[in-house]
Order: structure tokens, then C-alpha cells, then sequence
């Protein structure tokens, strides 16, 4: 496996792979975990030649407490990658990714209204902004990211067809802990009380699911209070948002009727940390 700090070093390793076989792309911000690497083994089974990058992306973070928390395992991380079989590691610097300040404000057409949109103004524009930068350096064949991250996917998959990359984008289904937790770097930041207490947000999804296919008692909005009501009865959960919404167009439904593909986004509180999920529920 090739480690790469810089664009030099990059090309020079990407002219070291194979051209019968298609480049993939896993980029990711570190603080690896087996959710990051079955996104590796995904692409793997499609190509020896992945490319994996580690950049914890400052133009992405609204929260600048939440940018200096984020957990920096790079040692780890290759490790990892290495046992994984990826072919590359670029793990550039800010200055690398971004000699000049990257001043781009993209229209995501409305993909970024709700959900996590709003709460973290200008995260989507800098997912954007470095996953293009990203593009435009490694120029994948194929790009591969996590359903937990369902919106983001979402605007990826949208902007990168609008904006004319080659690259197919291939979106994951997000790995849990055995509790059911959803797999994410900031849950190595949780407490240990916090870290029990964290479970209880996909058995209430589970919940919800159950609650859905079985009767049609309630309006999404009633379901979604039901949500908020069951995550925040766990004392040490604060549920910052439930919302149920059309997985195709990302707004949220008022009428059952309205999609054929839907899911609930949530975002909860434990403690400092702030984790998402999402289910889908038809
Ligand atoms: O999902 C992430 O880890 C990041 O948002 C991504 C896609 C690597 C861009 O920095």
C-alpha cells in the first residue's frame, strides 16, 4: 500500500496501478472504523485499485468545537487499510487540498432544506467543495459512501451527475455495533454512560418501522412525535430533530401518499456528541 502527503506523490502512485481494472474511490476523514472498512471491501470486489483518502475537511464543519474534537488516528488508520488491501492512502494537508481558499457556493437544488441541512449551514456546500477537489485529483471510475449519511449521499450522487463527473457513485448500507448502534467516529467521543444510553435511538427507528408496516393509525407527523417522545425518553438522549421524508426529493412528507420511498433522518444528543441515523421506511 502507497501512503501519499501530496499531489506528487499521489500521481506518481496512481501511475503505479494497473490500467485493466477500473480506479475506486473511498474517501473518508479517518478515525477508521469496520464501517469505513466494509466500504473498502465493497469497492474492493470491483477493482484492486482503491484509492482511500484521509482529510478531516474544515470547510464541511459549521462547529468549530466539533472540527477540533474530531478523533485523528492516521497510524491506525493504515493499519487498517493496509489489512484491508487498499492500493493507496492519500492523506494530503489543507494546503494541498486547498492552495487557494475555495470560495465555491454551489446550488444543490434544494437537497439541503431539511434535514441536516439547516442545522449545520454550509456543511453540504463543503462536502461538495471537497469531493470534487477530491474528484478532480484521484478522477475516480467509481466513488463509494455510507448510508448513514443518507442526505449526504444523496447530494453527492445529485451534484456529481449535474456537475459532469465521470465517476458512479455507489452508496453502502451502514454497519452497527452488535447493540445496534450505528457505526461513526464520534462514537469512540461518547462517555461510557453515553455510549449505553446511545443504542436506544435504533431500537426506537426499529420501533418505528414496526409501527409503520403494521397500521396506518398515524400521520407521519404523529410518527414522527412518537419518535421524538420514545428517543427522549432516555434520559441522558436529546432528540434534536425527527424528520420523515421522501428519500427521492429529501422533503418531508405530510401524506403517507406522497412517496413510495421514504425514511426518517434523526439527530440526538448524547451528551456533547451529536450522532445521526436513518431508516428506511418503505
Ligand atoms: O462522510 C465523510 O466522512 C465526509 O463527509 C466525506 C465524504 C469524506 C467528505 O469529507
Amino acid at each position: 500500500m502507497l501512503i501519499c502527503n501530496s499531489l506528487t506523490q499521489l500521481q506518481h502512485a496512481l501511475g503505479t496501478l494497473s490500467k485493466n481494472y477500473e480506479r475506486a474511490f473511498v474517501p473518508t476523514m479517518g478515525a477508521l472504523h469496520p464501517g469505513h472498512i466494509s466500504l473498502v471491501k465493497i469497492a474492493l470486489e470491483r477493482t484492486p485499485n482503491v484509492v482511500v483518502s484521509i482529510f478531516v475537511n474544515p470547510t464541511q464543519f459549521n462547529n468549530p468545537d466539533d472540527l477540533r474534537r474530531y478523533p485523528r488516528t492516521v497510524e491506525a488508520d493504515c493499519r487498517l487499510l493496509e489489512e484491508a488491501g487498499a492500493a493507496v492512502v492519500f492523506i494530503p494537508s489543507a494546503q494541498e487540498v486547498y492552495p487557494n481558499e475555495d470560495t465555491r457556493v454551489f446550488n444543490l437544488d434544494g437537497l439541503d432544506l431539511y434535514g441536516e441541512g439547516p442545522r449545520r449551514p454550509g456543511h453540504f456546500n463543503g462536502v461538495v467543495q471537497v469531493v470534487t477537489r477530491l474528484f478532480d485529483i484521484v478522477d475516480p471510475d467509481c466513488a463509494f459512501f455510507g448510508e448513514k449519511d443518507f442526505q449526504q449521499l444523496a447530494i453527492i450522487r445529485h451534484m456529481s451527475a449535474k456537475l459532469g463527473y465521470r465517476t458512479e457513485i455507489t452508496g453502502c448500507p451502514t454497519l452497527r455495533e452488535s447493540d445496534g448502534l450505528a457505526m461513526s467516529s464520534r462514537n469512540m467521543l461518547l462517555t461510557p454512560e453515553h455510549r449505553k444510553a446511545a443504542p436506544h435511538i435504533y431500537r426506537t427507528l426499529i420501533k418505528a418501522v414496526e409501527i409503520f408496516s403494521q397500521s396506518d393509525r398515524y400521520s407521519p407527523q404523529e410518527l414522527s412525535d412518537l419518535v421524538r417522545s420514545e428517543i427522549n425518553s432516555e434520559t441522558l438522549l436529546r432528540c434534536e430533530y425527527v424528520e420523515i421524508i421522501n428519500s427521492l426529493t429529501l422533503r418531508p412528507l405530510t401524506e403517507w401518499a406522497d412517496a413510495k420511498n421514504i425514511r426518517i433522518y434523526v439527530a440526538v444528543y448524547a451528551g456533547e456528541i451529536r450522532l445521526i441515523d436513518n431508516i428506511k421506511l418503505k
